[in-house]
Parts: structure tokens; C-alpha cells; sequence
């Protein structure tokens, strides 16, 4: 397949041209894009250096498949003109993923709505799609009334900028580039993305209709803060869910042992749960602490972290490209 990477040099794309060789997705021609600072200079895929060209040359060269991680912005302009010439676009972005005509999808969860037809398909928020993964198997079989959910999440979910600021700020440089409001080193900002009107930031917001829309259920309740920590590795999430039926704990865990892209870490005797220097690198969505909530009848609590640029980006995204490659949708 003739395979796009639009963002080759973003900390997204980069992990995705990673992924991409260690799956060996079958790509016959590699058309590495970024802006027009980048164009002309070369990025590495299994061995080979590969020129970075332009959006339009790209467009020219009409591939099978675009995966985007360039900002929303970029891709609003542009994935329809992907689109227009027959390539089917894997958006990262947060520009598509709420248009009724998009899907919205985690492999794991609702891969099976994909048609031929979907030639722009989003990929949801990196801390929502850890979140489902293991929402959806308990969801099935114990139906769930409402979630609370509090993220930490970490720099690289804000991109190379902000990567750049926690290390400036740990070495005691004091001018450099800022991603967020405020430092980042030996602090917590619980403000992520822009606050709307209901006094939610907009990934609070993301999660909340995302997680509906994946799940394919209007009825889920959820509320949620999401918050930056100074940690690299993934993102971690406290999650507190009330079923509608009472439910097991052995069989919760046995659930999620048999979901396929869940690793269980929970031994809490021999000080075992999820974390996110452990989930750095990693494709699979690691879950511990699960335990009954016993302030509330039917309701369980449990500790989530994945690697948010494999999981929560790259990885999904290539999942996508090889089922829709796997059942000839493109
Ligand atoms: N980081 C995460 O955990 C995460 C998770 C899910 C989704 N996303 C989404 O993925 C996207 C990228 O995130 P990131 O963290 O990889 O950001 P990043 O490190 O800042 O990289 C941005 C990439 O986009 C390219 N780019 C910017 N403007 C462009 C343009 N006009 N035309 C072509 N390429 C352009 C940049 O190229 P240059 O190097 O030439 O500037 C770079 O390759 C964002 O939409 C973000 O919301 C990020």
C-alpha cells in the first residue's frame, strides 16, 4: 500500500512510522509530510531515508491510506482533498471525530461499523481510548449507569513544545519555549485543552461525548477532570463506574484478563499496579487497583495507563489501517 504520514516529524508521527515498521504494515511506497520548514529534509524507515515532501505533493501522488497527527486545523483543510482523490484519511486530530458522518473508532470496541464508503475515519482522544478499552467488555456485561473519571496525563500528549518545557525547566533553563500557562516541573495543572462555557476544559468535554460515541450508547453518564502531570511515559486515569447489576470481582478481573489489548497488573501484596513508566512503549492498556467503590451499591474502581502516542495515537491508528486493509475497505 501507498501509505501517508502527515506529521512524519511530530511526536505522534514519529511513534507512528515506528509502529508501522515493527507490525510491518505493508506499504509499498512511504510518503513521509510535514509543514514547509520540514520539506525537503529526510526522516529514517527501516533503514532507508526517505524525503519529506509537501501536503500538495502528497495530494499528487494519491496514496491508499493517510495517517494524520498534524494539528485540527491541517487536517479540517486537508483531508478532504486526500479524500477527493481516493486515499482514506486515519485522522488523529480532534477535527472530525464528533461529524455524525465520521466514525470514531477503537479496533478493540467498534471496528465492525467500518465500511468501504469511510474514507475519513478519526481517531479518538488518547485518554479516552485507553478509557473504553476497558470500559466496553464490563459495559457488556454488567451495563454501566455512570463513570467518573479523573486523568494524569502526561507532557508528551501536548507535543514536542511541551516536552521541550518540562526538560528546559529541569535543567534550570529559564527563557524557553512555554506549552502551557504555567511551569510544568514539580507541578500539576488541572487544565487541559481550552475551558468551554460549562466551566469543562474540552478534552473534559471529549471524553464525555467521545466515550457515548465509541460505545454506541447515549445513555452513559459521565463526568471528568483531566489533568497535566510532569511524567512522560503515558497517561494514567482514575476511574470510578457504577453498574447497572451487581458484579463479581473475580469475574471483572477475569473480564479483563481475557480482553484482548488489557494487560491486569494488580497484586497489590506484592506492590503491583499500573504505571506509566512501565507502559512507555507499550501498545497494550495496562488496569489495576480494581476494587469495589464501598461507598456505593454496584460500583467498582479502577487505575488505567497506556502509552498515550502508542495506544492513545499511533498504535490505534495503524490498528485501523491494518483492519481496513484486512477486509479490503480501502
Ligand atoms: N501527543 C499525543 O498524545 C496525541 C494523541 C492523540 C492525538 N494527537 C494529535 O496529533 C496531532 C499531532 O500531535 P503531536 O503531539 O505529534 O504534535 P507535534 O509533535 O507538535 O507535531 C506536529 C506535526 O505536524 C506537522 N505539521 C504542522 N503543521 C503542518 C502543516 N501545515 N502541514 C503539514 N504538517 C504540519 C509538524 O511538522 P513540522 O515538524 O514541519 O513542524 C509535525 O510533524 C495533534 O492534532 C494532536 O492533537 C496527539
Amino acid at each position: 500500500m501507498k501509505v501517508a504520514v502527515v506529521g512524519a516529524t511530530g511526536l505522534v508521527g514519529t511513534v507512528m512510522l515506528r509502529v508501522l515498521a515493527e507490525r510491518n504494515f505493508p506499504i509499498t511506497e512511504l510518503i513521509p509530510v510535514a509543514s514547509a520548514k520540514s520539506v525537503g529534509k529526510e526522516i529514517e524507515y527501516k533503514g532507508k531515508r526517505f524525503p519529506i515532501v509537501s501536503m500538495e505533493t502528497a495530494i499528487e501522488m494519491r496514496p491508499d491510506i493517510a495517517l494524520f497527527s498534524a494539528g485540527g486545523n491541517t487536517s479540517l483543510e486537508n483531508a478532504p482533498k486526500f479524500k477527493a482523490v481516493g486515499t482514506t484519511v486515519i485522522d488523529n486530530s480532534s477535527a472530525w471525530r464528533m461529524d455524525p458522518q465520521v466514525p470514531l473508532v477503537v479496533p478493540e470496541v467498534n471496528a465492525n461499523i467500518l465500511t468501504s464508503a469511510d474514507k475519513i475515519i478519526a481517531n479518538p482522544n488518547c485518554s479516552t481510548i485507553q478509557m473504553v478499552v476497558a470500559l466496553k467488555p464490563l459495559h457488556d456485561r454488567y451495563g454501566i449507569k455512570r463513570v467518573v473519571v479523573s486523568t494524569y496525563q502526561s507532557v508528551t500528549g501536548t507535543g514536542v513544545k511541551a516536552v521541550n518545557q518540562m526538560m528546559n525547566e529541569r535543567s534550570g533553563i529559564t527563557d524557553g519555549e512555554m506549552a502551557y500557562a504555567y511551569p510544568i516541573d514539580l507541578n500539576v495543572i488541572p487544565h487541559i485543552d481550552v475551558f468551554t462555557e460549562n466551566g469543562y476544559t474540552k478534552e473534559e468535554m471529549k471524553m464525555i461525548k467521545e466515550t457515548k460515541k465509541i460505545m454506541g450508547d447515549d445513555q452513559i453518564r459521565l463526568t471528568a477532570t483531566t489533568v497535566r502531570i510532569p511524567v512522560m511515559g503515558g497517561h494514567s486515569e482514575s476511574v470510578n463506574i457504577e453498574f447497572k447489576e451487581d458484579f463479581d470481582l473475580t469475574e471483572v478481573r477475569s473480564i479483563l484478563e481475557n480482553t484482548p489489548g488489557i494487560i491486569v497488573v494488580d497484586d497489590v501484596a506484592n506492590l503491583k499496579y499500573p504505571m506509566p513508566k512501565d507502559a512507555h512503549e507499550k501498545d497494550e492498556v495496562f488496569v489495576g487497583r480494581i476494587r469495589r467503590d464501598e461507598s456505593l451499591d454496584n460500583t467498582l474502581n479502577m487505575w488505567i495507563v497506556a502509552d498515550n502516542l502508542r495506544k492513545g495515537a499511533a498504535t490505534n491508528a495503524v490498528q485501523i489501517a491494518e483492519y481496513i486493509a484486512a477486509n479490503n475497505l480501502v
